[in-house]
């Protein structure tokens, strides 16, 4: 089966990744991730909601596959961009992070996420996890990586420190949807990542 995109949708400029790629890039990812965790009795993997709930449920079979550790799940739900799209210029943006589970504490903890864009989100889990929940260790998981074009330079800064352990793809500074992620809570199903025509879409402020 070929990937396309919806009939005639203007929203939608064209497909980055198939999900050929993406699986086969999974399936790489899984094989190091394995050979990382080998001695971890117990891993957590927590997934970051909504946006990678098909990564990580695709991710810890290619685990399992690959002969790694045990995998317990967790999940929380992060919110940063409040369905809308970023603007030009941002400096900083709330997170607002639904309850850590604590199970997680004291733990080592694999953050999965959909897409790294400015980092607000994944710092600011990775800091709960580190000083609220004194996890044992904490590495990130992202498919999408996305190669910022003009950040602001406090958004370099915090770039800089928030190299992902494992990264799926490198990504253009453009909105994607699809294979988990959305525009404006719309198509997580797509079995593929698209580039959005962003100016079809409003851009909401928090
Ligand atoms: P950050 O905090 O700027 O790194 O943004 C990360 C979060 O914003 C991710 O968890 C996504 O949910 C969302 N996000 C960022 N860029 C995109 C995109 O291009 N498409 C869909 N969601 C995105
Ligand atoms: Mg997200």
């Amino acid at each position: 089966m070929t990937d396309h995109l919806p009939a005639n949708d203007p929203r939608f400029e064209s497909i980055l990744l198939s999900a050929e790629q993406i699986a086969a890039r999974i399936r790489e990812i899984a094989a190091t991730i394995a050979a990382d965790y080998a001695d971890t009795r117990s891993l957590h993997l927590l997934g970051v909601l909504k946006g990678a709930c098909i990564f990580l449920a695709d991710l810890g079979r290619e685990i399992r596959r690959a002969d790694g550790p045990s995998i317990q799940y967790e999940f929380i739900r992060a919110s940063t961009y409040a369905g809308g799209i970023k603007e030009k210029h941002e400096t900083s943006r709330p997170v607002a992070i639904a309850s850590m589970p604590e199970s997680l504490r004291g733990q080592d903890v694999l953050i999965v996420e959909d897409i790294l864009d400015q980092g607000f989100t994944l710092h600011e889990i990775r800091r709960t996890l580190l000083d609220e929940m004194g996890a044992r260790s904490v590495r990130i998981c992202v498919l999408l990586n996305k190669q910022l074009d003009t950040p602001t330079p406090e958004v370099a800064d915090l770039r800089e420190r928030l190299v992902p352990d494992y990264v799926g793809f490198d990504v253009p500074d453009r909105w994607v949807a699809g294979y988990g992620l959305d525009i404006e809570e719309e198509f997580r199903d797509l079995p593929y990542v698209a580039i959005v025509r962003e100016e079809q879409f409003q851009h909401v402020s928090v």
